[in-house]
């Protein structure tokens, strides 16, 4: 019964994604963490400056575990350092300064932190952006693509050591419903979103291409970290009522605002992945502490030889090694 339900509750999507969803799942869905799960543990979580990392680091914090907070701005991290540490005494908050949509700056920060700490229990893909027009990053990559699909990637490979060194890690990436509109691309001007859209450059359907794109390159790190017992899930968090929501959605964000939930439910998943890691199936895409499918309707999942020359592609342009 609860399975139709849950299952009902996802098809709507307005009830699934919305606070009804996770207020309803709530009543069946798996247990929380126990008190003190991560206690001598150490996560890492992108984006922590604002909403749903933000709310991610406390709920990391809650559990015990020593939280680096990575943002791209140092004076806005300083503060959300503070206040964590103000409301957690007993934590601790590391500052981590790194634009992760700028290849460089993802490499110098992580030949840093790799000398630092030995082991990482949990690293969260969480830093998103959303861009009207199309802007590039620092090595000319559409940004979303950046930010969402080579940073992570980069920083996933580089990372490689103190999250095998756990001896039990866990990897999330932060991707969006919004997927389920995209398919994978079939090329670079695809991955780019470069004349894809027509009338222009539609900033809504890039985003929803790179999500699509973290769904696949999720799957693909699950199979090759797996022999190191390091879980990756990808997951999205609903409609979640969040600085960034505010900002690139705003239409959206008005007509959706009483039902959107807050930024700790739109956490709750990662945390809950982390902290428990629950044995999980190809193709790894978690929402309210489930596992669901990547496609809606008849939608069949992405053509094997498009994944393999994406796969392919994100090795080759970030000079990491093919072995997929
Ligand atoms: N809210 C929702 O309903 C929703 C739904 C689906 C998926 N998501 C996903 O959830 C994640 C968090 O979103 P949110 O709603 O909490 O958005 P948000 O309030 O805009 O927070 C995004 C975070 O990412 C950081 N960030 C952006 N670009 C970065 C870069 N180049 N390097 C480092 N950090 C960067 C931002 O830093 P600054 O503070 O410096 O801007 C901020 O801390 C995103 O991946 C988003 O796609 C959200």
């Amino acid at each position: 019964m609860t399975r139709l339900l849950d299952r009902a509750l996802d098809r709507s999507v307005v009830l699934g994604y919305s606070k009804v969803g996770s207020a309803l799942r709530r009543r069946w869905w798996p247990a929380d963490p126990e008190p003190g799960a991560l206690a001598g543990k150490r996560v890492l979580v992108t984006g922590a400056t604002s909403g749903i990392g933000e709310a991610m680091a406390r709920s990391f914090a809650d559990l015990g575990a020593s939280v680096h907070v990575l943002g791209r701005n140092g004076d806005k991290l300083a503060e959300v350092a503070r206040q964590l540490r103000l409301d957690k005494p007993a934590t601790e908050v590391v500052e981590e300064v790194c634009d992760v949509g700028d290849l460089d700056a993802v490499r110098g920060w992580a030949a840093d932190f790799t000398g630092r700490v030995p082991a990482l229990h949990g690293l969260v893909h969480n830093a998103g952006t959303m861009t009207e027009k199309r802007e590039e990053s620092p090595q000319g990559h559409e940004l979303g693509l950046a930010v969402h699909v080579l940073g992570p990637h980069v920083m996933s490979e580089l990372l490689h050591n103190p999250l095998a060194a756990a001896g039990g890690a866990s990897v999330v990436w932060m991707s969006s419903g919004g997927m389920y509109s995209a398919r994978l691309p079939a090329d670079v001007d695809g991955y780019e979103s470069r004349g894809v859209d027509k009338g222009g450059y539609n900033g809504v359907r890039a985003y929803a291409r790179t999500k699509r794109m973290q769904v696949v390159i999720a799957d693909a790190w699950a199979r090759r970290l797996a022999a190191q017992d390091v879980r990756v899930e990808s997951m999205h968090p609903g409609w979640v009522g969040t600085p960034g929501v505010a900002t690139h959605l705003p239409t959206f964000n008005m007509i959706t605002k009483p039902v959107l939930r807050d930024s700790e439910d739109g956490a709750d998943t990662a945390v809950w992945l982390v902290a428990t890691r629950p044995s999980s199936e190809p193709p790894h895409f978690w929402h309210d502490r489930a596992q669901r499918p990547v496609t809606m309707g008849r939608r069949g999942g992405p053509d094997p030889v498009d994944v393999r020359r994406f796969l392919l592609w994100v090795s080759e342009t970030t000079s990491t090694p093919a072995t997929w």
